[in-house]
């Protein structure tokens, strides 16, 4: 599908930006609505004079705004939402609000022009469950309402059965990507949720690396430009609407692990350090031992595939921070 009008929410973002950059590659017209809270113009600024890239800056919660941004193309990526478990912690009201009603203006607007959309979820609506891999269609697992932590889970999830809703009752085409922990450059070196930005950040000022729990917890970490691919293909795939997919990397390693990885190739002198849960998040938080995707679905019906392993994508985000960090 070439030459279409894509609208990028969250596309001043992390994974947003990179897949602007994609969507402009492949000949594609693209607007990008961002309310620059997280995301950067930096992100973009290598686009802002190509005739077919537009930045609009304003917020999900702008109703007349988002109407009339979906009036005007053929489909959806929506990405723009509060993210990471820092945010979320420190803030749950605002990143509900964000993450459940931004959601709910862009899928009435879409249900009105009946253009795909295609919903960035998280691997985080699998919760505490511990029946890995985590299949798409499994139970989830959340934790009590006590802990705000998973009321991000929880607004990814609702964002799911909204989009759902729309499907079936209003028969718009929508299809979940849940991603699994993306990385790569571009990644926001405040490290808000990103395990991966903050140890190199740390180990860049020369810091110890803070592990939080025993650090055997594990997750699967997805280089940015696998992410982006799955996520065309969930666009480009008519058989993906009506379903959620993992989009994730399926190997998976222990915190602890990734810390040595990382401080070895910044500075091997460097101490790593446990820090427990309650000390980082406060009394109530609780985490999830491990992540690790079943990616069959995304293999048979996207044919995708993560291709880039943590031995090449690493390197390229400790290069891509060297540059950045002043
Ligand atoms: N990074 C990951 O590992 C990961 C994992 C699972 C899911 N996701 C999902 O992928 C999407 C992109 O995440 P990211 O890592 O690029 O994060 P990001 O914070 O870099 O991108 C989100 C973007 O949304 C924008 N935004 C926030 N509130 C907004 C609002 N009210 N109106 C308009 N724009 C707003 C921010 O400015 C930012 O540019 C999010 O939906 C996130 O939940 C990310």
């Amino acid at each position: 599908m070439k030459n279409q009008h894509l609208l990028v929410t969250g596309g001043a973002g992390f994974i947003g930006s990179h897949l602007v950059d994609a969507l402009l590659a492949a000949g594609h017209q693209v607007t990008v609505l961002d309310d620059l809270s997280v995301g950067k113009v930096q992100n973009f600024a290598h686009q802002v004079d190509r005739p077919h890239f537009k930045f609009e800056q304003g917020s999900m919660l702008d109703v007349p705004l988002v109407a009339r941004l979906v009036g005007g193309v053929d489909a959806v990526y929506h990405l723009a939402a509060v993210v990471g478990v820092k945010y979320v912690v420190e803030d749950p009201l605002h990143g509900m609000c964000v993450n459940v009603r931004g959601t709910e203006n862009l899928l009435e607007a879409a249900a009105r022009r009946r253009c795909k959309v295609v919903l960035a979820s998280s691997s985080e609506t699998y919760g505490k469950s511990t029946q890995v891999p985590f299949r798409e269609e499994d139970n989830t697992v959340l934790g009590s309402t006590a802990a705000p932590r998973w009321s991000y889970a929880l607004s990814k999830l609702l964002d799911e059965h909204l989009a759902f809703a729309y499907f079936r009752q209003e028969q718009l085409p929508t299809a979940a990507v849940r991603y699994f922990n993306a990385y790569g450059p571009r990644l926001d070196p405040r490290g808000y949720g990103s395990v991966i930005a903050k140890f190199i950040g740390q180990a860049l000022d020369g810091k110890p690396l803070t592990v939080y729990g025993d650090g055997e917890q594990t997750r699967s970490f997805t280089f940015v430009g696998d992410i982006v691919r799955g996520t065309i293909a969930a666009m480009d795939t008519p058989e993906s609407v009506g379903l959620a997919f993992n989009i994730g990397n399926p190997r998976e390693i222990t915190i602890n692990t990734l810390a040595q990885t990382i401080r070895d190739a910044v500075d091997p002198r460097l101490d790593i350090v446990h820090i427990p849960y309650a000390q980082a998040y406060g009394a109530a938080f609780e985490d999830s031992p491990r992540r690790l995707p079943d990616v069959s679905r995304a293999e048979k019906i996207l044919s995708f595939t993560a291709e880039v392993p943590l031995e090449e994508g690493l390197p390229q985000t400790i290069l891509w921070f060297k540059e950045h960090s002043q």
